[in-house]
């Protein structure tokens, strides 16, 4: 049994769909153990930036209200990279943590946020339960994260929308996609969007493979093809492409759909080819049944946990079942990438579809 009065929950890093429905389930579920909840805005700014910023949270914010149907974090969530020493961040946070007299801080978050803020957690002393989200899909020891579903339904909406153009104009259409190093919202969207050719991280490719490809549609008869490319594809000699740099100079991933764009065309003439780059449009959307109900379950399981006095440990879904895995082993595992052996790559290279080389 526990002695929890009063917890707090924030969300941290990439925003998806399916972070309210999280709060939703947190808050309802603590509510009916009698606790205060303190929402935190801003990921961990809420607490390290001084004043505080939160405000307290009760069934009434979230039943029967449009909140939990929609994506983006009612609390905001940030993305921006470290700006101070750890020591300085996590000092400012178990200091914040202290003031509000918070027994435990539930983090909504992907495997950075997890492996940020427990070290804020264990540094300062707090409690932690951490839920994972990310529409990349790479937290470690979960099968599923919480906004994956909802962006491989966009990405599959979008390959849906691209084929009747594709087909009129007799096109090979490449659908650039999130995921960051991993290549499972390219390769879920794939098969779902019953694309040609779906190039991942993981899996190295070649120009000439996908030429033979392209060719081999057009030799049946087909006229048009739908490629997927995950952002963090590199070239075949292994160069990351980036768009751009953030606010603290690191590279922003994207624009590797237009260099293939580009490297087909320039050596096969068989399709023209042009790029749809979905971003920030993934993050978006109702989120869908399944991660409605992925996040009332994991909300309500780190809620259930807190009860009988469990922490630092992270919620997940594994074999099918709902459980949860130390904070130390999530960190220690690190980024999920994917499987180039999973049954979905198997999958797709069992019905043509081209996913690049061993
Ligand atoms: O991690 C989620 C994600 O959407 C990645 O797929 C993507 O590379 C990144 O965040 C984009 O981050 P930002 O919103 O900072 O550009």
């Amino acid at each position: 049994m526990s002695n929890i009065k009063k917890i707090g929950i924030l969300t941290s890093g990439g925003d998806c769909a399916g972070l309210n429905a999280v709060i939703m389930s947190v808050v309802n579920a603590a509510s009916q153990q009698g606790w205060e909840i303190y929402g935190i805005h801003d990921g961990t700014d809420g607490l390290t930036n001084r004043p505080l910023s939160y405000e307290i949270l009760t069934e009434s914010n979230f039943s029967c209200s449009p909140w939990p149907r929609l994506a983006g974090s009612y609390l905001g969530s940030l993305n921006t990279g470290v700006k101070e020493s750890q020591e300085v961040l996590a000092k400012r946070f178990g200091e914040g943590v202290r003031e509000l007299g918070l027994d435990a801080v539930l983090v909504v978050g992907g495997d950075g946020s997890m492996n940020i803020v427990s070290t804020y957690c264990k540094m300062a002393g707090v409690k932690m339960i951490g839920i994972p989200k990310t529409i990349d899909n790479d937290t470690p020891l979960t099968e599923f994260s919480v906004g994956f579903n909802t962006a491989c339904q966009i990405c599959t909406n979008a390959l849906d929308d691209l084929v009747t153009t594709a087909r009129s104009h007799h096109r090979a259409l490449i659908l650039e996609v999130m995921g960051r190093d991993a290549g499972h919202l390219a390769m879920h969207s794939a098969i779902a969007g019953f694309a040609d050719i779906c190039l991942v991280p993981e899996i190295p490719y070649t120009l000439q493979g996908i030429i033979n490809k392209l060719e081999a549609v057009k030799k049946s008869g087909r006229t048009s093809a739908l490629i997927v490319v995950s952002e963090g594809v590199k070239t075949e000699k292994g160069e990351a492409v980036t768009s751009s740099v953030n606010l603290v100079g690191e590279k922003i991933n994207g624009g590797i759909g237009d260099y293939l764009s580009n490297l087909i065309n320039a050596n096969y003439k068989g399709f023209q080819t042009r790029v749809t780059k979905l971003g920030h449009v993934q993050r978006s959307g109702n989120p869908t049944s399944f991660d409605r109900g992925l996040a009332v379950v994991l909300g309500a399981e780190a809620v259930r946990l807190l009860t009988e006095g469990h922490t630092d440990r992270m919620v997940a879904l594994s074999k099918g079942k709902v459980t949860s895995f130390s904070l130390e082993e999530v960190v220690a595992a690190g980024t999920t990438g994917l499987d180039a052996n999973s049954e979905y790559v198997k999958a797709a290279r069992a019905i043509g579809m081209y996913v690049g080389e061993f």
